[in-house]
């Protein structure tokens, strides 16, 4: 008898970016395992290296800071002369977490060019690939925090939040036109991001996951994976959490900055 449910298929090419670290490597391994080709960007070029070094696999890489526009420009027309039906736009910053008017402007600016802006420059460049191909699926990286509101991550907050509306946006734009724009939105994952935090704060945002633990890279994986592949054929504007519960409780227990800390700031440009 003929299974009823067909085997997923994944796109036979996908453009990663932030492929050189966290989340981002950890798809283009899985990607490269499941024989798919990649293009491979991120500005960390010895990071990118190791990756190419190290994984077997047909991997086309560029370094390329997203976030100076004439770069981008380039690696969005090199990846289409190459061709590609997927595209996961993952390169992101945390900035410097902490209270909004504690940070400098030039480090805000610089979450929500990374965050955000290179994703909507990302998104209309791999349209404009996909669309005369009736084909493709994209997965965005947002974030429990672009759900949800978080003291010391305002402004990540907003370029995530901002990710959000952008993915349902142009997800209704291409619904006739055969490629999906979907997100995930990650709770605490163990890459370096979030180990760049103390040991201390590490144990607290897992204490505030209903599992009582943070997630694995090849956790978020699995979603990309699933996104991208036809196997989710029928989805599209979907904004998919891979949290822990997180987004399911009706609050993240934040860590508050103490008034205390806020009475010493000085005005910051
Ligand atoms: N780790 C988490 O807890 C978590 C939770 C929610 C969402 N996310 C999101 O997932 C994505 C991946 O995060 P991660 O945890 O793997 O982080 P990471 O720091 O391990 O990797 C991010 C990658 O993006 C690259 N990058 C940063 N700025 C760039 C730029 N201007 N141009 C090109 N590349 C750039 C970095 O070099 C790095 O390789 C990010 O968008 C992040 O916001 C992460």
């Amino acid at each position: 008898m003929a299974p009823q449910t067909p085997p997923a298929t994944l796109p036979s090419s996908v453009l990663v970016t932030g492929a050189a670290s966290g989340i981002g490597r950890a798809t283009v391994v899985h990607l490269l395992q499941c024989g798919v080709r990649v293009i491979a960007a991120d500005r960390d070029a010895d990071g990118l290296s190791t990756l190419v070094r190290e994984s077997g696999g047909e991997i086309a890489s560029f370094v390329c800071d997203l976030a100076q526009p004439a770069a981008r420009a380039q690696l969005f027309h090199e990846a289409a002369a190459l061709g590609y039906e997927g595209a996961v736009n993952c390169a992101g910053t945390e900035g410097r977490p902490d209270a909004l008017v504690a940070q400098d402007a030039e480090t805000l600016d610089r979450v929500l060019d990374v965050n955000l802006r290179a994703t909507v420059h990302a998104l209309r460049a791999q349209l404009l690939h996909l669309l005369p191909k009736r084909r493709g699926s994209i997965v965005n990286l947002a974030s429990i925090y672009g759900l949800r509101g978080q003291p010391r991550w305002v402004v990540y907050s907003a370029s995530k939040a901002g990710v959000i509306g952008l993915t349902q946006g142009a997800a209704l734009e291409a619904a006739q036109g055969g490629v999906r724009v979907n997100a995930v939105a990650p709770g605490p994952i163990d890459t370096p991001l979030l180990r760049r935090a103390t040991h201390e704060q590490l144990q607290r945002t897992a204490a505030m996951v209903p599992m009582k633990r943070n997630g694995q890279p090849h956790e978020v994986v699995q979603a990309i994976a699933w996104l991208l592949s036809d196997a989710s054929g029928y989805v599209t504007g979907a904004v998919l959490p891979v949290d822990g519960g997180m987004a399911a409780q009706a609050a993240t227990q934040p860590e508050l900055p103490s008034t205390e800390s806020l009475s010493t700031l000085e005005p910051s440009t």
